[in-house]
């Protein structure tokens, strides 16, 4: 594949500070050495031909997984010198590189090329990295049911689960969900899948295929998410299977203390909700759209907390930019006009924007010092959604303006020809999200 050399857009100075420790983006996703990988798949075959069987054995869960990361790793630094290696997080002191970095990665900038479309026919492939309480479950759903493509996913509603292949042969262009489950871990984050997503796919296709990544996410105006999460598990609903992969390794008991006793936290009050220091939910957007491995994961005396927070919260934005696609939930029309414009791919329903996605009810029933202190506690995720609602307008507008029909698109979106628009209902999949958190 011809990696183009793209020119990091600045936005702000925080993030042009950081740009070139952001690079592990992309040495996770586009460097891996291929003939590398395959000598140590001999070496693997030739082991077990040898009769180890329990080698075989340990080499699918651990051994490779870990091992087919290291030439990514020494064959980015023949072309930089960072001396960094899996599982040891780059510092944010580490060896300077040229400021001026280089993205070899797959920028929006390059998707919305003239000469570049997502190719489901070639190897590309789609990753949603759903956040918990941003309206990703629907979107989900829009995704594996809505889309009108020449080979229609194939859906088992009783499994929850649907077959989303290529045209050509039976091989999943999306990683998601209701397509491949949660191969990478429940609610998987930006750390979790950047370092899984090539590796599962392996299982399934081999590892000979080089594939194109698309990331896409859905942020959403943080305060009603916090709220909304708070609900989600007062209700009862936890994400206890979560498995916080990074560097290597799940985060440790110690690491992250579980902010309740028993198997929920069901009937928790605001107050006790946000008393808990070690509650998931507080900045749960640019935590989990940040390369963690830079912050030394969950370690949380690696760093100082305000050098951790500044770096996460570059990190997100850094990440967050570098998306093919994301959409705000606040803005669902604007959010897939963007992408049947970007991948060139068109819904046959249209998003609706539920009332509820706004959480206004619940908000004006709060007290002002509980208002206070959700906004200290959610300061990173306000910042990054200020960020990437600039970031959205900046995309729709430039959409927009090379779009000759804008106005008559726009207005009928999710309306094809030939294809009956079904209404969307948004509540059965909040109960949907409510069932499947607590069970799975
Ligand atoms: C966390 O980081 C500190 C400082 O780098 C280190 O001394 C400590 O061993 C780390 N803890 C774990 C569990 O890795
Ligand atoms: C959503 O809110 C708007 C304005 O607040 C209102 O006009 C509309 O009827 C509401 N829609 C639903 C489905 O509740």
């Amino acid at each position: 594949m011809a990696k183009k050399s793209v020119e990091v857009q600045v936005l702000d100075s925080d993030f042009s500070l950081f740009l070139r420790e952001s690079i592990t983006y992309e040495i996770k996703m586009e460097s891996r050495s291929k003939s590398k990988l395959r000598s140590f798949v001999m070496i693997c075959i030739f082991l077990a031909l040898s009769g180890i069987i329990y080698f075989g054995y340990f080499c699918s869960e651990q051994v490779c997984a870990l091992t087919t990361q290291k030439p990514t790793w020494t064959d980015w630094t023949l072309k930089f010198p960072i001396q960094d290696n899996l599982g040891k997080p780059l510092s944010i002191h580490s060896n300077p590189i040229n400021s001026k970095a280089t993205n070899p990665g797959l920028s929006y900038d390059d998707v919305l090329n003239d000469n570049f479309q997502f190719d489901m026919n070639a190897h590309d492939v789609m990753v949603f990295l759903h956040i918990q309480k941003t309206g990703g479950t629907s979107f989900g759903r829009h995704l594996v049911q809505d889309l009108d493509l020449q080979r229609p996913c194939s859906c088992h509603r009783k499994r929850k689960r649907c077959y989303c292949f290529r045209p050509n042969r039976n091989e999943n262009w999306l990683f998601s969900r209701y397509s491949t489950g949660w191969k990478c871990g429940l609610h998987a984050d930006w750390t979790e899948l950047t370092s899984c997503v090539d590796s599962e796919l392996d299982k399934n296709e081999g590892d000979s295929v080089k594939r194109r990544y698309f990331y896409m996410t859905l942020l959403r105006e943080p305060i009603s998410r916090y709220l909304s999460e708070f609900r989600h598990v007062q209700r009862g609903a936890t994400w206890r299977n979560s498995r916080h992969w990074c560097g290597g390794r799940a985060a440790s008991g110690a690491e992250l203390p579980a902010c309740y006793q028993g198997a929920t936290w069901q009937g928790v009050t605001l107050d006790q909700f946000a008393a808990c220091p070690h509650n998931l939910a507080a900045n749960r957007q640019t935590r989990m759209m940040a390369d963690l491995a830079l912050v030394g994961c969950y370690n949380t005396s690696y760093m100082q907390p305000a050098e951790r927070n500044r770096v996460m919260l570059a990190s997100a934005k850094r990440n967050l930019a570098s998306m093919a696609f994301f959409a705000l939930t606040e803005h669902q029309k604007v959010g897939q006009y963007v992408f049947e414009e970007t991948f060139n791919l068109r819904f046959a329903v249209p998003f609706e924007q539920h009332n509820a996605t706004y959480s206004s009810l619940t908000l004006s029933t709060l007290r002002p010092d509980q208002v206070q202190t959700i906004r200290k506690l959610n300061a990173l995720d306000l910042e990054l959604y200020y960020f990437a609602l600039k970031l959205m307008n900046r995309r729709f507008e430039k959409l927009k303006a090379r779009d000759p029909h804008f106005a008559e698109r726009f207005s009928h979106l999710g309306e094809l020809p030939g294809r009956g628009a079904s209404e969307f209902n948004w509540d059965q999949f909040v109960e949907d999200t409510t069932l499947s958190a607590k069970n799975t």
